[in-house]
């Protein structure tokens, strides 16, 4: 049955949602063959994909490429294109359009990163008809700016300042709440404080549902964060199945004809 954002909003209390990011089609029917419940089109297509060092140089016509791809799986899952870097903070009418480029491509909701700061603009595009996922704690797309990625929420005073985020966000309207890399015990806090679903990524195992980058989980990442580990090495089988060829073509390359 296809998801939804009500589906997702409901779940809270009942059962975890299940959330994993997809980039194309191939990787949307992987997932929703899983079972998964949300589809990211996440900016990490940027560095997971595309090969950039982080998902700063990621723009709306790449994302809106990639949500089409993702959308012509005709998934089950519930599909969530991320607004990329800046866009958020540009103009409202700019902001708007890339939403309705999103939505038009195929997204059934989008994702914002941002902490009450953001939750104005979150409400405005609830209130036009914009489906929004928070997105709280580490924000990648501040990466320039911390000067690299870490745990957010070990100091009491930055507890504080989480879960009024957290809040915010949730009161300003989003169905859900990533919080990326986030104390355990503080992701836990939130889910209590918040009606809508708290999405941990490296946050514990007690938020209100999960999700993992699915490169990390499919062991095609290369390298993975201490709290994704891959269930399979696709990567590595992936290349001895081109060795095996590539030697079965230089071995015998009437047989490969025939
Ligand atoms: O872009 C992304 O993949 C994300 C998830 C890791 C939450 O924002």
């Amino acid at each position: 049955m296809k998801k939804t954002t009500r589906t997702i909003r409901e779940a809270k209390g009942k059962t975890p949602v299940v959330c994993i990011t997809a980039y194309d089609a191939v990787t949307a029917r992987i997932a929703d063959a899983g079972g998964v419940d949300l589809l990211l089109v996440g900016d990490s297509v940027g560095n997971v994909v595309l090969g950039f060092e982080t998902t700063v140089p990621v723009t709306p016509a790449m994302m809106a490429h990639h949500i089409g791809a993702v959308a012509r799986a005709k998934p089950e899952a519930l599909i969530v294109g991320d607004i990329p870097f800046g866009v958020a903070h540009d103009d409202w009418s700019k902001l708007l359009a890339v939403c309705a480029d999103f939505l038009r491509a195929g997204a059934e909701a989008v994702k914002l990163e941002g902490g009450a700061e953001i939750a104005p603009t979150i409400r405005r595009l609830v209130d036009a008809g914009v489906p929004v996922m928070g997105h709280i704690g580490l924000q990648p797309q501040q990466v320039l700016a911390l000067g690299g990625y870490r745990k957010f929420g070990k100091q009491e005073q930055e507890q504080d300042k989480l879960l009024a985020d957290a809040r915010a966000v949730a009161e300003a309207g989003a169905f859900c709440v990533v919080a990326e890399m986030v104390d355990a015990g503080l992701a836990q806090k939130m889910c209590a404080a918040v009606e809508v679903p708290i999405i941990g990524i490296g946050s514990g195992a007690h938020c209100d549902g999960q999700i993992l980058v699915i490169h990390d989980l499919l062991g095609l990442s290369g390298k993975y964060p201490s709290f994704a580990k891959p269930r399979v090495q696709l990567e590595k089988l992936g290349a001895e199945a081109v060795a095996g060829w590539a030697a079965e073509v230089r071995g015998d390359a009437r047989k490969v004809q025939d």
